[in-house]
């Protein structure tokens, strides 16, 4: 069998360092390239050459750039981003600017992440089940009811999932929000780099790390224009006095050589074209879902979905331990998968699922391998 793989990500694999084992997990981490390591270490190194300050006075308008650019895929405009470690940093950033009132209700999908729900509990919100449609895809003709009746104070939606192949439909879900007024907080840290996430929600924050394959410790968060006046920001007196309003949920210290990375990572994206590689990245969700289907004592989550993403989830039908399956891929078979924990979506899962998340540079010969060695047990 030929390798099925058109040139652009066969080009994609090429400008990343050779990989030392089959890496099928970008929902974890994405596989940089070259030139972003390059772009990375190059800065690191001018701060010891120059001094931290102005090496990074020397980059202003790549850093410039990458605001536009994150603005651009998060459908805000520039001032309105944040850049900060994680996506965890980010919706700590965003429950502290906030104006929320003394007993928030937040309404999230049987699928959210655990850790968000743990956050949410943390910060005193009751957890409002929003409506599914038995997939876990949040069912719009019930929100729409159920924001007319019983509004919670923000709905949380987790655009891609990450325990399982799973999108949820964000802009039509923002549209809904507008009319009722209710605000929109959207978790994409699996979601920006691997489908649209421009949706007209009120906030959005995301990672580096994965489908956007930059550097680990940056995150980002970006809030919509018209909320700006409300945000319950300190102004330091150390920064600058026009500084954006938004802009003020940046850490003073940051990886700043990790930013410059992105920025590489970001235009690479934007070079192959948003479209081109989110359409590539539901491809190989179907191609990985169908290749994995008929494993005997693994069963597929969910199918192999069109508009699902490019996650799949494997069930363990016989009892297998799911943890002890991923070690074994690892250490015997060179195959890099995710053991999942039901804490990472504690409503929906009912066992640990084995996550399995190529990216764009996906063969058929790199799940033949993955199916032989799931079999040879
Ligand atoms: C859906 C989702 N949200 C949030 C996070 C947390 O991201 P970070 O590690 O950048 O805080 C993850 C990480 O896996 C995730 O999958």
């Amino acid at each position: 069998m030929g390798a099925v793989i058109a040139d652009p990500w066969l080009e994609w694999a090429e400008h990343r360092p050779r990989p030392r084992v089959l890496h099928l997990d970008s929902a974890a981490a994405g596989r940089q390239s070259v030139a972003t390591l390059d772009a990375t270490a190059a800065q690191a190194r001018l701060e010891a050459e120059m001094g931290a300050c102005v090496a990074q006075e020397q980059v202003g308008e790549v850093l410039a750039q990458l605001r536009r650019d994150v603005a651009g895929l998060l459908g805000t405009p520039p001032d309105g981003v944040a850049f900060v470690e994680s996506a965890t940093a980010a919706l700590a950033a965003l429950f502290a600017s906030w104006p929320l009132p003394d007993e928030p209700r937040v309404g999230v999908v049987a699928v959210e992440w655990g850790p968000n729900l743990e956050a949410f509990a943390a910060r005193g919100f009751t957890i409002v089940d929003l409506p599914h449609d038995g997939t876990g895809r949040l069912d719009l003709g019930a929100l729409e009811q159920q924001l007319a009746d019983h509004p919670p104070t923000v709905v949380h939606l987790t655009q891609v999932t990450s325990h399982r192949g799973l999108v949820q439909p964000v802009a039509e879900a923002a549209a809904l929000c507008r009319v009722a007024g209710i605000p929109l907080w959207v978790d994409a840290a699996q979601a920006i780099g691997h489908v649209d996430t421009a949706t007209g929600a009120d906030a959005v924050y995301a990672t580096s790390r994965k489908w956007l394959a930059g550097p680990r410790g940056v995150g980002m968060v970006a809030i919509a224009a018209q909320h700006w006046d409300a945000l319950r920001i300190r102004r330091s007196t150390m920064s600058p006095a026009d500084l954006p309003a938004v802009a003020h949920l940046e850490s003073h210290e940051a990886h700043v050589a990790g930013r410059i990375g992105l920025a590489t990572a970001v235009r690479e994206y934007l070079t192959l074209g948003s479209d081109v590689v989110n359409a590539r990245l539901d491809e190989v969700g179907r191609l990985t879902a169908k290749a994995l289907a008929d494993i005997e004592g693994w069963a597929v989550v969910g199918g192999s979905t069109p508009g699902n993403g490019a996650i799949t989830a494997l069930r363990p039908t016989t009892g297998q331990d799911v943890f002890a399956t991923r070690t074994r891929l690892l250490t015997e078979h060179g195959i890099l998968t995710t053991a999942g924990s039901v804490a990472r979506a504690p409503r929906d899962m009912q066992e640990p699922l084995l996550r399995i998340s190529p990216h764009v540079d996906c063969t058929d010969e790199a799940l033949a391998r993955l199916v032989e060695a799931l079999a040879d047990r």
